[in-house]
């Protein structure tokens, strides 16, 4: 995925281009470049390896005029990150940026290549400007026919916006797979990856459909739909707050995104728990009926929000007495599967633009499940406008690469819809509300568990010369570990792995020695003495034990086992709670490592290719 920023203006427009830029480099930050035609017809092209702050320097030195233009924020798929990969990509007066893969790129490559075509960089997206190039050469046709011609041709998942230096007045968005927002001004009009890079000079959007194509000029947009007939889509009065424009005082917007997860778990509860009882009638009359008929959940998600639905299942079952299948999207929308009667399918997505969550969703829709059903971070994305049902997380906008807010908001509201499904399959008014009365203590226990912030700093020293290390847990706490395995690997680079407790003995032990750091997530409930005796196990071997438990475990510290002693949570929401310890362990430790804790490399916040 990437971030693309397009203007057409009577102003110059390098400032706009490069805000929007920075407000998308979550996307990506490999490299970046712009492309804008001078007001004499000149294509002038920017291009830097790095990120955003590469390019805006570049500019500073060079400022550059004119009215209409595109810029791009890479995420590598095919070429590394150098400045001739740096998109734009030009061929002669045509200029294209790119989101996504073009799957089919190598024989159109070789095609154009017999032409005469001359490819002066190894990505995908090159072919997309000499296609146009050769198709508006061939049927001197106007660039939007040319685009559509040439859409035709290409396969895979991408957004692409692109212009002819020969005409200033027209930019062309094509959207198949990747998102893409038309932002509308006053006599000129913006193309982005999301609305965010927009704000700056408009609230007014239209969010593209998938196969829309778009010509857009100052003072009009025409769109085709996939089947290339005109069609009118609807202008929406965005309200989204872009509350990521500065980090309140933290040194990161993880560290500032950890601590905002009391109220961002308060936000999300607002109004969902009514004199005890979980009201979601926000899904609207068909849900009630829905929820009657279910026999089955099949969640499917990637990374951490994958991490979240696993813990769910157990709730599912536990709780609600509902068979729960959790499964990664890439897996799922690839393998033949068993058809299952009345099952309600979840997706679950901070960012909704997720490539593989898509995916699975629109083929979720064509198997025929009872229902779909979108738990997401961003109110108009695609997986949000494309579900039947739709919960929102209310964690406000998540910089940071590396997700914690949303994790936890996502479990919040998981827990919400355990009691109500619950509810309609025997769980009594009881359980109910002892699930809503722990979530309502949740955001204060949250608080109380920030206040060990420095004691886990000092604990990260310890994991500095660390080249592995392992996390450990029962039950929930077992998808709570494999979350905690992620934060440390993606934010430190350390490789971390999470285990079963109970799984050890199967093999994993043999990693065990004095220097492997064993973490354990050890709340206290029923299953504690069986991880006392895993721990036992680890212990017997020189294992390095550290042991996230509470007060009243009775755990005690000795020289192979340091305890974190954290204060009492209610049992039913201790795995939402113990996430927050292990967010902070990885962070000291990323701190220390010296790593980029916003922008890991290698990674983005949004993945929107496969
Ligand atoms: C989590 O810290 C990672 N950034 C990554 O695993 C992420 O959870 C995954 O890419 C899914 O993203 P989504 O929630 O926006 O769909
Ligand atoms: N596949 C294109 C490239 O590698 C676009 C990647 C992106 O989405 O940034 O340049």
């Amino acid at each position: 995925m990437c971030g693309i920023v397009g203007a057409i203006a009577k102003r110059d427009i390098a400032e706009i281009l490069l805000e929007g830029l920075k407000r998308l480099e979550y996307r990506g930050y490999d490299s970046a470049g712009l492309a804008i035609i001078s007001p004499e017809g000149q294509l002038q092209r920017v291009r830097r390896v790095g990120k955003v702050k590469e390019l805006q320097d570049a500019i500073d030195d060079n400022p550059l005029s004119g009215y209409t233009g595109i810029a791009h924020t890479r995420w590598a798929t095919h070429g590394e990150p150098t400045e001739l990969n740096a998109h734009p990509h030009v061929s002669d007066f045509i200029v294209v940026v790119h989101n996504g893969i073009i799957e089919n790129f190598e024989p159109l490559r070789e095609m154009l290549i017999a032409k005469g075509y001359q490819f002066r960089s190894e990505t995908d997206t090159e072919v997309i400007a000499h296609l146009l190039h050769d198709t508006i050469t061939k049927e001197q046709c106007s660039l939007f026919t040319a685009v559509q011609l040439v859409i035709r041709q290409l396969k895979g998942a991408y957004g692409t916006v692109v212009m002819d230096t020969r005409n200033p007045d027209v930019l062309v968005a094509a959207r198949s797979g990747s998102p893409l927002v038309i932002g509308l001004g006053v006599g000129e009009n913006f193309i982005a990856s999301d609305q965010l890079a927009l704000l700056p000079v408009t609230r007014r959007f239209i969010f593209l459909e998938e196969g829309d194509i778009a010509e857009v000029t100052r003072r009009n947009i025409k769109i085709v739909d996939k089947n290339y007939q005109l069609v009118e889509r609807e202008q929406i009065e965005s309200d989204i707050k872009y509350d990521a424009g500065d980090k309140a005082g933290f040194r990161h917007y993880m560290q500032k995104e950890i601590y905002e997860q009391p109220i961002a778990i308060k936000n999300t509860l607002e109004n969902r728990i009514k004199h005890g009882l979980v009201d979601l009638s926000e899904l609207g009359g068909q849900a009630e009926n829905i929820f009657s008929k279910i026999e089955h959940i099949q969640i499917v998600a990637c990374g951490t929000a994958y991490n979240a639905g696993f813990i769910s299942r157990y709730w599912f079952e536990s709780l609600a007495g509902i068979p729960c299948d959790v499964e990664i999207a890439s897996e799922f929308r690839y393998r033949k599967r068993a058809k299952r009667k009345n099952s309600l399918f979840i997706t679950l997505s901070q960012s909704g633009e997720t490539a593989d969550t898509l995916a699975a969703l629109r083929l979720a829709k064509e198997l025929g499940y009872l229902s779909t059903m979108a738990i997401c971070n961003v109110a108009t994305s695609t997986l949000v406008r494309e579900a039947d049902l739709v919960l929102l997380t209310k964690a406000g906008t998540e910089v940071g690469v590396a997700s914690t807010k949303a994790f936890t908001t996502q479990l919040t509201v998981l827990m919400l819809l355990v009691a109500k499904l619950g509810r309609a399959h025997n769980m009594s008014e009881q359980t109910e509300k002892a699930i809503t009365h722990a979530l309502q203590a949740l955001p204060n226990r949250i608080e109380q568990v920030l206040t060990f912030d420095s004691q886990i700093e000092k604990l990260a020293a310890r994991f500095i010369d660390k080249q592995h290390a392992l996390f450990l847990g029962r039950g929930d706490e077992y998808p709570i570990a494999m979350e905690a395995a992620l934060k440390l690997k993606e934010i430190s680079y350390i490789h971390a792995e999470a285990y079963a407790a109970g799984e050890l003995k199967h093999g994993p032990l043999a990693l065990i020695d004095k220097e492997m750091p064993v973490i354990v997530m050890a709340p206290t409930n029923d299953l504690q003495e069986k991880l006392k005796s895993n721990i036992e196990e680890v212990r017997a071997r020189g294992g390095q034990l550290y042991i996230f438990a509470q007060e009243d475990s009775g755990f005690v510290s000795d020289d192979s086992m340091t305890i974190i002693s954290l204060p009492h949570v209610e049992e039913i929401t201790a795995a939402i709670y113990f996430t927050v310890p292990t967010q902070l362990l990885a962070y000291h430790v990323a701190l220390i490592k010296g790593t980029d804790v916003d922008q890991p490399r290698n990674l983005a916040k949004s993945v929107t290719v496969e």
